[in-house]
């Protein structure tokens, strides 16, 4: 039911890992939220763990973001939005160094198209979903928001750097105001058990493969180089909980809402601490209480060594911070998987 009072966000690619987490921190905030998703990487069914967590659902709109008609007919019928946080894209590294034309029209024209809406409907809010892919293999650490942007490694990190470009365009010669979110490596899943990410074929990222391993779908996890100059020798990310980056999200809305800040700004979305692949084995094995079998192998090609964020303009000026341990993310992902398997 509609909170007459709050405002309406529209949030694409809603029903998407990271998106659905959102969804729920805006609805138990209170925001009446619209969800856009083709359903590429998703099911419909997620609305019905959101509603689970939350008591309701959002509306949803089945529609393709590069089918500009429906989504004018949805700016013309969705009257009082206050801002979009837009996630939807296609992120398969891999998959788009071997389809590179199908990630440039996925995560592009969808780009353009609800740009276009937002500024003839006059929606001035955006949230982009950047990572810290944009900053390639960094000289120094940990990376702040001014690091060079590097020579995209993949046409997937590509739609990133060339997004982040539009959009902020786009502000100087219109009224959008946007803030870019570039998250490190979101992990984990919800606290109440009852929503995680749900892999379609096989996952490309280490916490799903890691939970995959531990139920038997791989007889052993994968661990791609041990000789980088890392005190184990393994690559080191900043891992994040994914219900720090959907606060992150609602933080960013208070801040276009309020008005205060620059037309375009970009926040670092991590904790600041870097974890080698052998640590997050480790702290997955004590949530579980399992032994996880790995195999090292050769490095995985575009592999970056090291890389964490300086998260402190996103503390001092979003006023957010990460809270959740890494033993947390490990925790929630190793129940969400259990509570998948317990289904099949
Ligand atoms: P996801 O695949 O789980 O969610 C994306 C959603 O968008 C899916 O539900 C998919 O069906 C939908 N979608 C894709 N193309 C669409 C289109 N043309 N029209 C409508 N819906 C469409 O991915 P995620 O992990 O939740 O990532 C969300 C965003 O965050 C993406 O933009 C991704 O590039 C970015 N990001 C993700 C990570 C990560 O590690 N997961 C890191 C940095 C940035
Ligand atoms: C993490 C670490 C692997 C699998 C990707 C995208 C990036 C961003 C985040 C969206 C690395 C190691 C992995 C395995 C392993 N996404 N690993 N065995 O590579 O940091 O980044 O997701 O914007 O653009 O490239 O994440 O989870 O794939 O890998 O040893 O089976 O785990 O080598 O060191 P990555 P990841």
């Amino acid at each position: 039911m509609a909170n007459p009072g709050k405002g309406t966000f529209l949030i694409t690619g809603g029903l998407g890992y990271i998106g659905s987490h959102t969804v729920v921190e805006m609805l138990l905030r209170n925001y009446n939220v619209v969800v856009i998703d083709n359903l590429s990487n998703s099911s419909e069914l997620v609305l019905d763990r959101i509603a689970a967590i939350c008591g309701r659902k959002p509306v949803f709109y089945p529609i393709d973001l590069c089918d500009r008609s429906s989504l004018e007919d949805l700016f013309a019928t969705e009257k009082d939005l206050q801002a979009v946080i837009h996630f939807a894209a296609l992120k398969a590294v891999g998959e788009s160094v071997e389809n590179p034309l199908l990630y440039y029209k996925n995560n592009l024209i969808s780009l353009i198209n609800l740009l276009d809406c937002m500024v003839s409907h006059s929606v001035h809010n955006l949230v982009f979903s950047s990572s810290c892919t944009v900053y390639g293999e960094p000289d120094t650490l940990p990376v702040t928001e001014k690091s060079p942007i590097k020579q995209a490694i993949s046409p997937y990190g590509n739609t990133k750097q060339i997004g982040e470009e539009i959009i902020k365009d786009t502000t100087q010669s219109t009224q959008l105001r946007s803030i870019a979110l570039r998250y490190f490596n979101p992990v984990g899943a919800h606290s109440s058990g009852k929503l995680g990410e749900l892999p379609l074929g096989k996952p490309n990222n280490l916490v799903p493969l890691i939970t995959q391993t531990a139920v038997g779908i791989f007889p052993f996890l994968r661990v791609f180089g041990n000789d980088y100059a890392t005190p184990d020798g393994t690559c080191i990310r900043d891992y994040i909980h994914v219900e720090d980056v959907a606060i992150a999200h609602a933080s960013a809305c208070e801040r276009l809402l309020s008005g205060n800040g620059k037309d375009y700004e970009v926040f670092n979305i991590g904790t600041g601490t870097g974890y080698s692949v052998l640590e997050v084995v480790k702290a997955f094995e004590q949530a579980s209480g399992l032994t996880l079998p790995i195999q090292v192998e050769n490095r995985r090609p575009g592999d970056i060594e090291k890389v964490f964020a300086d998260t402190s303009l996103s503390n001092q000026i979003l006023g957010w911070k990460a809270s959740r341990s890494l033993s947390e993310m490990m925790r929630s992902a190793w129940v969400w998987q259990q509570s998948l398997n317990n289904k099949e």
